[in-house]
């Protein structure tokens, strides 16, 4: 067999992890793995939904294969929010398969090319399966020891979110949240430093809400830190409402703990914050960030911010503004406002205008631009 594969990644590290995953699987399975989508027979796009903006691009890219006769998945989080809705919406897509069933795609694939190869042409006989129900994906596909990379590699702690923010379709497209065994991760890790691997991101939505048994975050950071062969340790994302002062400590003491801090503020608007159900306010943050930096001397701190949010007004951006200003973040990924579906903010009208939203969006960048450069200096 010599059918060439190839994955586009889009979203965030999570996807990056997961298609790497998903290469594991296909290799093992006996595909060639390219990187040139031109050449490949299957082309997989492992896509997001966080923005409508992500999702356009996906929707164009998959465009462009219409006049081909490549194999066409839509995997990841828009394949769990469209289902299969998606090939009404791109007649080429033929497999639709959502980030809690990855591990069927080397099955599905099979299915499909025993099909093609039965009715040879593809418009005699329309052939489509998407898997979009299962619940927890199993521990073994974590395990087919394919990394990207020479020395560094990602590593799943916790699966999904049950936070639901107002405006974020993760715990829709992603489901409740999913703790792996500590165990589990603790094996993966030393697999991986077997192969070579002696840099770790451990990966959640959550990070902080970690728990299996009675290990929890901090435990599992503190396990990790101690298996032998490992030379660096970094973690994202943190939510505020479950980061603490333990944490910081554990950043402090633990040697191979990088001191980097991923805390997105969203908003600097109690007001905003709430309607975001984000579960804290700004004070409590301002507290947080003190107690890092008192602790985690030299720490780097990083934030996301979401500007636009619907009703946000004048005054809440300027919230956001002071609260960047006083802060002073290494850096910031600013995002603008995008209603998703399912989601509550969805329901609030998106009030304010493209050009409202760009401009605060703007303003945030330069500033943000001037504090990062300093802090370079
Ligand atoms: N779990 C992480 C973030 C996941 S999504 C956390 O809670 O921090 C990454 C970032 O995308 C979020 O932090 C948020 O800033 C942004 N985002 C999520 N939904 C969005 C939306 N509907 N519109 C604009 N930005 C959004
Ligand atoms: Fe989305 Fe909030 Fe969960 Fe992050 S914590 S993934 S923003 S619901
Ligand atoms: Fe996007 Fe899914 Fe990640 S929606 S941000 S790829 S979890």
């Amino acid at each position: 067999m010599s059918v060439k594969i190839s994955i586009k990644t889009f979203g965030c590290q999570m996807n990056v992890r997961d298609s790497e995953v998903v290469l594991g699987l296909l290799k093992n399975a006996g595909y060639i793995i390219t990187d040139d989508s031109k050449k490949a027979d299957i082309v997989l796009f492992n896509t997001c939904s966080v923005r409508q903006h992500a999702e356009d691009r996906v929707w164009s890219e998959i465009g462009t294969f219409k006049d081909t006769d490549k194999i066409v998945g839509l995997i990841g989080c828009m394949a769990q929010e469209h289902k299969e809705k998606a090939f009404e919406r791109m007649e080429n897509i033929d497999l639709v398969v959502g980030p809690s069933d990855i591990e069927k795609i080397p099955a599905i694939i099979k299915k499909v090319l025993e099909h093609r190869e039965k009715n040879k042409s593809k418009d005699l006989f329309e052939y489509k399966i998407w898997e979009t129900d299962g619940e927890k994906r199993p521990d073994e596909i974590y395990h087919s020891g394919f990394y990207e990379d020479k020395n560094h590699a990602y590593v799943v702690i916790s699966e999904g979110c049950s936070n639901y923010c107002s405006y974020c379709v993760v715990p829709y497209v992603r489901g409740e949240l999913k703790n792996r065994k500590h165990e589990d991760v603790i094996n993966e890790i030393k697999e991986a430093i077997k192969k070579g691997i002696t840099k770790i991101t451990l990966l959640g939505q959550n990070v902080n809400a970690y728990k299996d048994k009675n290990v929890d975050f901090v435990e599992l950071l503190t396990q990790i830190n101690a298996i032998k062969g490992l030379d660096e340790l970094s973690f994202f994302t943190s939510h505020p409402k479950d980061t603490s002062v333990k944490l910081f400590e554990a950043m402090r003491d633990l040697e191979k703990v990088k001191k980097h801090l991923h805390l997105p503020i969203q908003s600097g608007s109690d007001r905003v914050l709430k309607l975001m159900n984000r579960n804290y306010n700004r004070n409590f943050y301002l507290d947080l960030v003190d107690k890092y930096r008192k602790i985690v001397k030299g720490g780097i701190l990083s934030t996301d911010i979401i500007v636009g949010f619907p009703a946000e007004s004048e005054e809440d951006f300027k919230d956001t503004f002071d609260l960047a200003e006083k802060v002073k973040f290494n850096s910031a990924y600013i995002f603008k406002y995008s209603p998703r579906a399912y989601t509550e903010a969805a329901k609030f009208a998106d009030s304010i205008s493209k050009e409202e939203k760009e401009k605060r969006h703007a303003a945030i960048l330069d500033l943000q631009r001037k504090i990062s450069k300093q802090l370079k200096k």
